[in-house]
């Protein structure tokens, strides 16, 4: 089989780091987009020198920071012809309101906008490789409600899971509009829940409501490894195309809460998000 490219964000640490593994044993060519490229080099050699695949690279990429997100898919146009998969891994929880320098709150930027733009400033090679998008959602979308009129929380009182149940909505609608708009390009696009997995997702929480938390779920968590396998499985497994659209769970058709397939909401999100990195289109 020819050498497949995946371009992989959030692959420093948890899910996304055993997804880069097993796809590497699947002699895919992966770039590693990292916001700490130490971390991203050492996590290059650790690849290497267990699967023997040398077609492992790092590229700066830090989704807090819409510039940062545009250098890396620039960087990627300068060397590839095409991408065949990419994965929007890299998420997490903020126990604490954080704003980005671009002005976004941390949650919806890091989850959402930063990737976002990445796939739309990525599209001509995702076209050319016929690319499949996997987004890394949760179920914790099914707590999530659309709150567009104040997306960067300046009104109304912060709420880690709040945020994080609204973001995970939101990869959601993406997953969805991205198949609607772009199957006619040859892209599929697949949202999925990984379990409940034992990652350093659980200390972004943090204070006493983190440790409460992390001690209530440790006794179910499954291992990163385990949590790779629906991304994986959907990276890899032929003929998915008729399945575009949907969300995962341990590898099956999932189904996603019904608000996730609301047309206006996903429309809405489209629209706001463009708008707000048009400056990074051009
Ligand atoms: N763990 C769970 O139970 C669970 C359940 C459902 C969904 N998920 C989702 O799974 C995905 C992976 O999470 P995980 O559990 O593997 O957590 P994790 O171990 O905390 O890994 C998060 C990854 O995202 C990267 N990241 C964070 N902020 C970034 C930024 N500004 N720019 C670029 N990369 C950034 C981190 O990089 P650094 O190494 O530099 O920190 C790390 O590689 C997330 O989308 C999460 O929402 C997790």
């Amino acid at each position: 089989m020819a050498l497949r490219t995946t371009v992989i964000t959030g692959a420093t640490s948890g899910i996304g780091k055993e997804t880069a593994l097993a796809l590497a044993k699947k002699d895919h060519a992966i770039y590693l987009l990292v916001r700490n490229t130490q971390k991203g080099d050492r996590l290059k050699d650790e690849i290497i020198a267990q699967t023997n695949n040398k077609n492992i690279f790092v590229v700066k990429c830090d989704l807090a920071d819409l510039q940062s997100v545009r250098e890396a898919a620039d960087e990627l146009k300068a060397k590839l012809f095409g991408v065949n998969v990419l994965i929007n891994n890299a998420g997490g929880i903020f126990g604490e309101k954080q704003m980005t320098k671009d002005g976004f709150e941390m949650t919806f930027q890091v989850n959402h906008l930063g990737h976002f733009l990445l796939t739309m400033a990525l599209m001509p090679l995702l076209e050319k490789g016929q690319a499949r998008v996997i987004n890394v959602s949760s179920e914790a979308h099914k707590r999530g409600k659309a709150e567009f009129d104040d997306l960067p929380w300046q009104q109304k009182k912060y709420s880690a899971w709040k945020a994080y149940g609204m973001v995970k909505l939101f990869n959601i609608y993406f997953t969805k509009a991205l198949a609607e708009k772009y199957a006619d390009k040859g892209i599929s696009s697949f949202a999925l829940h990984p379990g409940v997995v034992k990652t350093e997702f659980w200390s972004g929480i943090g204070g006493f409501l983190g440790k409460l938390t992390t001690f209530l779920v440790s006794p179910f968590l499954i291992s990163a490894e385990e949590g790779a396998q629906t991304t994986v499985y959907l990276a890899t497994e032929p003929g998915m195309d008729a399945k575009s659209c949907q969300y995962f769970v341990k590898k099956k058709l999932a189904k996603s809460s019904i608000l996730s397939w609301n047309e206006a909401n996903r429309n809405k999100l489209w629209d706001i998000s463009k708008k707000l990195v048009s400056k990074y289109l051009v």
